[in-house]
């Protein structure tokens, strides 16, 4: 797929007031500052798209952008952020089950994983949730650029591997870094094979 166009168009608590819901959607999610909003950037070959921050917490709200007039890409705000209040938290979970569960265009979510470490627990208890909802999600690995290939192969093979504990079969996984590019074309073909289907 060639982006020809990406433009952001608001930010949202409540799915109400998102976009009319009339085009495929994609939503990525994840721990807080695991480069969300960077592989936004990365994608749509726009620096400054999605707001990027090295402390973690920066995305707060439900953010559409529209790409190429056919599809919305969502920016939703990470979890797993150890300084965020309970209260905060619980107001997160309720905006994006919310989210989950009225979005009706929601195609596919993109659940992002900083490949450097071992499965945490947060991200499996936010997969399995995903999972028992019935949403249909992909895995991303992120930040490859960080550490050998050997290491992310191995970040991956472990979380499989927990997974399989639960799931009789493994979701799509994908491999990033938005500092190479890597993972660009894998990402934009699934992209445009799920909106083909
Ligand atoms: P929140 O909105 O706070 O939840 O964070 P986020 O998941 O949107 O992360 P963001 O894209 O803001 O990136 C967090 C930090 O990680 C920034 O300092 C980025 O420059 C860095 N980063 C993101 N992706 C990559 C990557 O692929 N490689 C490297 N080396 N750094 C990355
Ligand atoms: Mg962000």
């Amino acid at each position: 797929m060639v982006i020809k166009e990406a433009k952001f168009l608001m930010s949202n608590t409540r799915v109400e007031e998102c976009p009319a819901p009339d085009k495929p959607e994609y939503a990525f999610i994840g721990r807080s500052n695991v480069g969300k909003s960077s592989l936004i950037n990365m994608l749509t070959e726009h620096k400054g798209l999605a707001k990027t921050s090295s402390s973690p917490g920066k995305t707060q709200l439900i953010n559409h952008f529209l790409i190429n007039d056919t599809w919305y890409l969502v920016d939703l705000p990470g979890y797993g952020y150890a300084k965020v209040s309970k209260g905060s938290r619980d107001d997160w979970r309720k905006m994006i089950n919310y989210y989950f569960q009225k979005r009706e265009n929601l195609t596919c979510i993109f659940v992002l994983i900083d490949s450097r470490h071992e499965p945490m627990k947060t991200d499996m208890d936010f997969i399995n949730h995903l999972g028992q909802i019935g949403v249909p999600f992909v895995i991303v690995f992120t930040k490859a650029d960080k550490q050998s290939s050997v290491k992310t192969d191995s970040t991956i093979a472990a979380y499989k591997r927990t997974l399989l504990q639960t799931w009789d079969e493994l979701p799509r996984i994908f491999v990033t870094s938005a500092e190479k590019r890597t993972g660009r074309d894998e990402l934009l073909n699934f992209i445009d094979e799920v909106n083909e289907q």
